[in-house]
């Protein structure tokens, strides 16, 4: 089965979406895939199968996604719990991430067409270098495209991803590209794997479980959270409708924390900047030895700020650079 499953909805399916569309619709939605073994076991198949059905699902839910006008997907595929399944199945569910991710390539025009970029979140160092090096391949094969996003976690977990964006920072701070005064809640939001997406809106389990497992901690704080007993090969798009009415009787409450949180964000960041603007050391570095009046005041900080943002985004520059050369040092390297 292939990433990009065509065809249109059935004429209830286009009713209801239309109806669904006339509210306020998710931008962004994430997927815990959980209940692939559940359903293998259920019809008497091997555990793989199940994995691979899950995959197929994942495509279909794609094309439901495309048609409710959902621009970016971020799934669940591989945690770095996962690791400590069964030799057996960890080697299954990295061969099928092979074969989906050659596939992919395979499928490089079509992607194109649609303008799908392929994102993966994760350490990939975690995986077999054959599977870093497809993935590198996809990554940087869509990465321009910009029509809808596809953000893959694959040897992913959230704590993770929050260890790395500190160690970032301190790397940053390190080699002196930034001050341990310009860490911030903003600044780790762009350490992150997540860095190139806004917070999902919506975050959906299947399976009946009703734990975030260690997946997008840091970015559902503000996003409705969903969980539905249906295992993940028998999603439907119905269960997806019903998931989205949920955000929608939830839209209003969300939007005001989410707003409220952006306001105290503002104040923060401006408390943080007044207070290192105004320390002794800067207004005596930046003055003329005069008393500090509120005029002079105000120009230490609006230098401090300038100075500030300039910093980070040299240090946010670097850290592009070296994400992307990961990427293409992997490629170079061949298959
Ligand atoms: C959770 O069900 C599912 C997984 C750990 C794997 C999910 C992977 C896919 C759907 C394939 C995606 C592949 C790519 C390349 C994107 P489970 O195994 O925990 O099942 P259970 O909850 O019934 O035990
Ligand atoms: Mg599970």
């Amino acid at each position: 089965m292939s990433w990009i499953k065509e065809g249109e909805l059935n004429l209830l399916e286009k009713i209801s979406a239309s109806i669904l569309k006339a509210g306020p619709m998710p931008k962004h939605v994430a997927f815990i895939m959980d209940g692939n073994r559940r359903f293998a076991r259920r019809k008497n198949m091997e555990r793989q199968e199940g994995h691979m059905q899950g995959f197929d699902k994942l495509a279909e839910t794609l094309r439901w996604c495309k048609h409710l006008n959902i621009q970016e997907v971020t799934v669940y595929a591989f945690s770095i719990e996962n690791f400590k399944r069964t030799k057996d199945e960890v080697e299954g569910l990295m061969e099928l991430a092979k074969q989906k991710f050659e596939r992919l390539l395979e499928e490089r025009e079509n992607l194109e067409k649609h303008g799908v970029c392929i994102r993966v979140l994760g350490d990939l160092n975690l995986l077999p270098l054959d599977l870093q090096r497809l993935i590198a391949k996809a990554v940087l094969a869509t990465r321009a495209h910009n029509k809808c996003f596809l953000n893959v976690c694959f040897a992913y977990t959230s704590r993770y991803e929050m260890t790395n964006a500190v160690r970032e920072m301190a790397w940053g701070v390190e080699q002196g590209l930034i001050q341990a005064s310009d860490v911030s809640e903003a600044l780790l939001s762009q350490c992150l794997y997540s860095n190139n997406s806004p917070n999902p809106d919506l975050l959906i389990r299947t399976s009946g479980e009703v734990r975030l497992s260690d997946f997008l901690l840091w970015q559902t704080s503000h996003t409705c959270l969903v969980f539905q007993s249906v295992l993940w090969p028998e999603y439907s798009f119905w269960n997806l409708c019903e998931a989205i009415l949920q955000y929608q009787v939830n839209h209003k409450s969300i939007q005001n924390a989410r707003d409220v949180h952006r306001e105290h964000q503002k104040l923060l960041q401006l408390e943080a900047d007044r207070t290192c603007a105004l320390s002794a050391e800067h207004l005596q570095r930046h003055g003329n030895g005069k008393p500090a009046d509120a005029g002079r005041r105000q120009e230490a900080l609006s230098h401090y700020v300038a100075r500030r943002q300039e910093r980070v985004r040299h240090f946010l520059e670097a850290l592009t650079t070296k994400r992307d050369s990961f990427f293409t040092d992997l490629c170079d390297g061949g298959l």
